[in-house]
């Protein structure tokens, strides 16, 4: 009997002192920048906020439009900052819409959504489906252009305790036509020190995220050739010059400049695409098209310049000419999308004050790109994948028919966006850099 008082005594005693050691430690006694982002997730999943996303997402979901055509969506990105009183520019990149918030003055620090579609027809049946044929929000760009808005309704909310200026970054057309790239050109980073985006994915489980320091994603760039012979009766191969055998050997050859050229270790991907030429069983046809895309970390041009020597080269062998294009229709190459480390650091810390240590999983690098990649090349940036698979549901991957977004994860994107930036700020503020994280991992 005595025995169990002394044990319930120094228990008890054991749980007062740990409730007072919590509560002398809670960040919301001592005003810790760990405050920060537990306030603005409770914020971001209010109903006020919440709903707000919820409702904005579907409504750009059944409304989907491709690259630079985004303009109902920008429409609605700019009511809704009228709304909570958010100063912005506009137009930028003919749809983009660039916003502000707090003090006006140094540092601008910028948060970045993509508003575009793709050109995909939506084969999930629900209620708010794409009401566009042939049209669908398959990336999750819908959800990024809600999560950025939910950001900056806490933002807006909390503006007064902000040390410098937040910078929302709509921008247009991040599906292959370039939209960061002329958002910078007309000025969106004017400033702006720092860059964060974040992507929605299926490939990792709800309220986790990816993210690593250094290349995450490859620089991408695309080719397209025309080889040219001289056509023919298909059964008098002797009077043509054949150009069906010329690009065979040339699609052929491009595959020995990944396996043979390459070192292992490093990632490399050239892909042929397209191959399109001759209609007639017995035509040998005057010339082929081929098409494709590389990928890589390093030594971006010299691949480039190498596709291109392969293919001339190899035509020659077969008596053929050829013209290589690597910009076909405007497409430039984009840079890999690098993340800067103190950034990540950064990031690292965030998620774990608003998620959880386990939240944060370290990204493998990924061949696929992101013109994220190419504010990244101007200034310190930082990208990240937040993570929405149920494992009961099944989610599909992006740029399918059957993609689709898990709603509830929008407050995490919203509250991480919020927290980066306003963390950002602080650190700047403190510190004069924010190298200061360097201890913090
Ligand atoms: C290739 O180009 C050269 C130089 O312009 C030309 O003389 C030749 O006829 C061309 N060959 C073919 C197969 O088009
Ligand atoms: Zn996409
Ligand atoms: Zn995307």
């Amino acid at each position: 009997m005595a025995l169990n008082k002394i044990l319930l005594f120094s228990l008890t005693f054991q749980l007062v002192s740990l409730l007072l050691r919590v509560s002398s430690e809670s960040p919301w006694i001592t005003g810790d920048v760990t405050q920060t982002p537990m306030k603005y997730l409770e914020l971001a999943r209010s109903p006020e906020v919440f709903d707000s996303m919820v409702r904005i997402r579907r409504k750009i979901h059944e409304n989907p439009e491709l690259g630079y055509e985004e303009f109902e969506t920008s429409k609605l990105i700019r009511s809704e900052l009228d709304l909570i009183g958010v100063k912005y520019r506009y137009p930028v990149a003919i749809t983009g819409v660039i916003g502000y918030i707090g003090s006006g003055e140094p540092p601008f620090v910028a948060l970045r959504a993509d508003m575009d579609a793709l050109p995909i027809q939506e084969a999930v049946e629900w209620e708010h489906r794409s009401k566009i044929p042939g049209k669908m929000h398959a990336c999750g760009h819908d959800g990024h252009v809600a999560m950025l808005l939910g950001a900056a309704k806490i933002l807006q909310k909390h503006r007064h305790d902000l040390q410098g200026t937040v910078v929302l970054i709509f921008q247009p057309a991040e599906e292959g036509l370039r939209g960061a790239k002329k958002m910078i050109e007309e000025g969106a980073l004017k400033n702006v020190e720092a860059i964060f985006g974040i992507h929605l994915t299926n490939r990792i489980p709800f309220g986790k995220v990816a993210s690593r320091a250094g290349p995450m994603l490859a620089g991408a760039g695309f080719f397209e050739a025309v080889i040219t012979g001289k056509g023919g009766h298909a059964a008098i191969p002797q009077h043509t010059i054949d150009p069906v055998v010329a690009a065979s050997s040339i699609v052929l050859s491009l595959q020995h400049l990944v396996s043979r050229e390459t070192d292992p270790l490093d990632s490399k991907v050239v892909t042929v695409s397209k191959v399109l030429g001759g209609n007639a069983f017995n035509v040998i046809p005057d010339s082929i098209t081929i098409g494709g895309t590389l990928r890589a970390f390093t030594g971006f041009s010299q691949l480039q310049q190498r596709i291109k020597e392969v293919i001339t080269k190899q035509a020659t062998v077969h008596r053929c000419n050829a013209s290589v294009n690597l910009t076909p229709d405007g497409k430039e190459p984009l840079p890999p999308t690098v993340n800067d480390i103190d950034l990540y650091k950064q990031y690292k810390k965030v998620v774990r004050d608003l998620l959880g240590q386990e939240a944060v999983e370290e990204a493998q690098p990924l061949m696929g790109s992101e013109d994220f990649s190419k504010f990244a090349e101007v200034i310190p940036g930082h990208f990240s994948f937040l993570g929405m698979q149920d494992e009961t549901k099944g989610y599909a991957s992006s740029h399918s028919p059957l993609y689709r977004v898990n709603e509830d994860v929008l407050p995490y994107g919203a509250a991480i966006h919020a927290s980066m930036a306003v963390q950002y700020l602080k650190e700047k503020a403190s510190k004069g850099s924010i190298s200061g994280f360097h201890d913090e991992l």
